[in-house]
C-alpha cells in the first residue's frame, strides 16, 4: 500500500464516480459513432480495438511518464480516424490531425492549448523515428504498444523495432 501510494503521488486525482460525464468518454461517444458507420465488419472490429486498445496504452504511458493521460487517451481515440473514415493511410497523420481539429472545434471539450497538444501529438504519430515533444512521443509509444503487443505472433515491423525495445526496457516487459 506504502509503494502504491507513493507511485500515486505527484498525479492527478481521479474524480468521484458518477457525477458527470467525462470528456474522454464523450469524445468516445463520438468516435464509436463515426466507426459504426464502416460497413466491414472486420474492419470496424479492427478499428475499435485499435483506437481504444492505443487509448489504453497512451493511459499508461501518460501515467509513468508524469504526462496528461486524459488528453492522450482523447488524442489516441482520434489518432488514425481520418484513415478508418476514408479508408486511406496516405498522409493520415497530418490529414488526420485536420479532422481532429474539426472535431474538437465541434465539441468543445477541450481549450486552445489541449487542442494544440492533441493535434500535434496526431500529426507527429506516424514520424516513428525521429523524437518530438513528450506528449507526441507517448502517442507514437502507445501506438507501437498496441501494433507490437496485440498480436504476439506477428514480427514487428522493423522502423517499431528499436522503439519497441525502449518501451520493453522502460516498462519491464519481453518483447
Ligand atoms: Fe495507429
Amino acid at each position: 500500500m506504502v509503494k502504491a501510494a507513493a507511485l500515486m503521488s505527484g498525479m492527478p486525482e481521479r474524480p468521484k464516480k458518477g457525477a458527470f460525464m467525462g470528456r474522454l468518454k464523450e469524445l468516445r461517444k463520438y468516435v464509436d459513432a463515426e466507426i459504426n458507420r464502416m460497413e466491414n465488419v472486420d474492419k470496424r472490429t479492427g478499428a475499435i480495438a485499435h483506437l481504444y486498445g492505443v487509448s489504453l496504452a497512451a493511459t499508461m504511458i501518460a501515467r509513468r511518464r508524469g504526462l496528461d493521460a486524459e488528453l492522450l487517451s482523447m488524442a489516441a481515440m482520434l489518432h488514425d480516424l481520418h484513415a478508418y473514415k476514408t479508408g486511406s493511410y496516405d498522409d493520415h497523420a497530418h490529414k488526420g490531425a485536420d479532422l481532429a481539429r474539426q472535431i474538437l472545434g465541434e465539441l468543445k471539450l477541450t481549450n486552445e492549448e489541449e487542442t494544440d497538444l492533441i493535434c500535434s501529438a496526431i500529426y507527429h504519430h506516424d514520424d516513428k523515428l525521429v523524437v518530438d515533444s513528450p506528449a507526441d512521443e507517448a502517442l507514437k509509444d502507445a501506438d507501437v504498444i498496441h501494433h507490437c503487443m496485440n498480436d504476439l505472433s506477428k514480427a514487428v515491423k522493423e522502423k517499431e523495432q528499436a522503439r519497441f525495445a525502449a518501451l520493453c526496457e522502460e516498462f519491464g516487459m519481453q518483447g
